[in-house]
């Protein structure tokens, strides 16, 4: 059978010939995503509607035309998180240069599993990831690898915790007399829970400690709960930490949780997904003392880094034991003195991410970032200001980052109508106000969340948000007489 149907563009043609139609075929996706980006501008970050535009494979394939005709279909009714109204989840602007980076990686289509598939890539991996574990005060023998999205580097870090606690690498856990459990806070990150049911330990086996009222753990539950688990007889082996919790942002007392993992003999984690780019501001980064006792640390540059996801990281303080605790060769790839870096993780093949993270790291550069983190607490302490401002709102707790989470509990209505009232409001931002906000079960009930990460978020903007909130309480009050 020949290729008569393969259009004869289906690829970039290897030998450099047909460069200018590359460029117009760029251009064209280009044309597309800046249709995108005038209409969204003045409207919501939310689609308008989501149709169903996705026909039976065709037979013949279709020429550019058309297929970018379905693509602006694709591109109208998708989330548009560059919008300054966008406020609602971890998530939002990317770097020009992380769009760039994507683009690039996808056209060289190196493999990060081993050296001798991305030779360049892999080499800056290791390179960068370094870096950042002396960042994170972790020190000289530390590193770590790319992974796609935190609940990877959570499982990856866990799961060599646990092999190191219990030499199971090998022989897996029949053996153990014990229940391996581990710590972690009541509002920490679902992904541990399936990290432990991965990992063969049961989602249960996750303890829950309790947290104070602005969602940090309680080092004395912590002690307490440690303490329980080895009179019942079960095998604590890892204390998990979070710096920036999912809903609220707050960061736990790592310095006591490090000591107290210390003292018991437990490997101590950091989930500092979020609050990792805390690292960029000296002006901030003191909230992160005690995270350079980790023995692990998991990093999500895709959030506050504002890099294309995904984007995360697993840093490991002694990279020593990646090789002797978790590593499984693959000898299908040729012997160098370089550790193929697919061989110590948890994918094979993996997305050569660290570019648009390299990429942006050079455009920006540190003190860009570090700019960027002040900035964002200052656009936080405004939008604080208006909740407070306001007797109808209130705050879950005291704001550590840039998540601010709050709700409203209008006095004309009985406490068992707020819930509906603060998703009748997130409803109307929505639509009426052009912001999202999202709107998470917390403490039992529904709440507000803003994630004040994008620069365009200015204070008019969030003027704007305040007056469509004030305006949904007015009406609401009028409305009960
Ligand atoms: C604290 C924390 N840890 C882990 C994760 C999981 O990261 P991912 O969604 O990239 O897998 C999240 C996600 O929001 C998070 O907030």
């Amino acid at each position: 059978m020949g290729l008569g149907n393969v259009p004869r563009d289906a690829f970039f043609n290897p030998d450099g010939s047909g460069a200018d139609s590359l460029r117009d075929v760029v251009d064209k996706v280009l044309e597309s995503l800046m249709v995108v980006v005038r209409e969204r501008a003045g409207q919501s970050p939310l689609p308008r509607s989501v149709e169903s535009h996705y026909e039976a494979f065709p037979q013949e394939g279709h020429g550019y035309d058309d297929v970018f005709a379905r693509l602006s279909g694709v591109l109208q009714d998708s989330l548009y998180p560059a919008h300054p109204g966008y406020i609602g989840h971890m998530d939002s602007i990317p770097t020009l240069m992380s769009v760039i980076g994507d683009f690039v990686a996808a056209f060289l289509n190196n493999n990060l599993l081993s050296q001798e598939m991305s030779p360049a890539l892999s080499m800056m991996e290791t390179d960068v990831l370094r870096q950042f574990g002396q960042k994170f005060g972790l020190g000289e023998n530390s590193g770590g690898v790319m992974t796609s999205g935190g609940t990877l580097a959570n499982l990856q870090a866990l799961a060599l915790a646990r092999n190191r606690a219990f030499s199971v690498r090998d022989e897996g856990l029949a053996r153990l007399g014990k229940r391996p459990v581990l710590f972690a806070s009541e509002v920490a990150h679902t992904s541990l829970q399936k990290a432990a049911m991965l990992l063969g330990l049961g989602s249960s086996a996750v303890v829950p400690v309790r947290a104070d009222a602005n969602s940090r753990m309680r080092p004395d539950d912590l002690e307490e709960k440690i303490r329980n688990a080895k009179a019942c007889g079960e095998a604590p082996f890892a204390v998990v930490a979070t710096a920036g919790t999912t809903v609220t942002g707050n960061i736990d007392p790592l310095r006591e949780i490090g000591a107290l993992a210390k003292q018991y003999g437990l490997w101590f984690h950091v989930d500092a997904a979020y609050g990792g780019g805390l690292i960029f501001s000296p002006t901030q980064r003191f909230r992160l003392q005690g995270i350079e006792q980790a023995d692990s640390v998991t990093f999500n540059p895709q959030k506050w880094m504002y890099i294309a996801k995904t984007c995360a990281m697993v840093l490991f303080k002694d990279t020593d034991l990646l090789l002797s605790d978790f590593r499984v060769a693959a000898p299908y790839m040729s012997d160098s003195d370089f550790v193929n870096l697919g061989e110590i993780s948890v994918q094979g093949t993996r997305h050569a991410d660290i570019l648009k993270l390299w990429l942006s790291l050079c455009h920006i550069g540190l003190v860009g970032y570090q700019q960027l983190v002040d900035h964002s607490y200052a656009t936080t302490a405004f939008f604080v200001d208006q909740i407070r401002a306001r007797s109808y709102l209130v705050l879950a707790g005291e704001p550590e980052t840039n998540l601010c989470c709050f709700r409203g509990e209008p006095s004309f209505l009985p406490q068992d109508a707020w819930d509906e009232w603060n998703v009748e409001l997130q409803r109307h931002l929505s639509q009426r106000g052009q912001t999202f906000l999202s709107c998470p079960g917390y403490r039992g009930g529904r709440w507000l969340r803003a994630v004040l990460l994008n620069p365009f978020t200015t204070t008019e903007v969030i003027d704007g948000v305040f007056r469509a909130m004030d305006e949904f309480y007015q009406a609401s009050a009028a409305a009960r007489g």
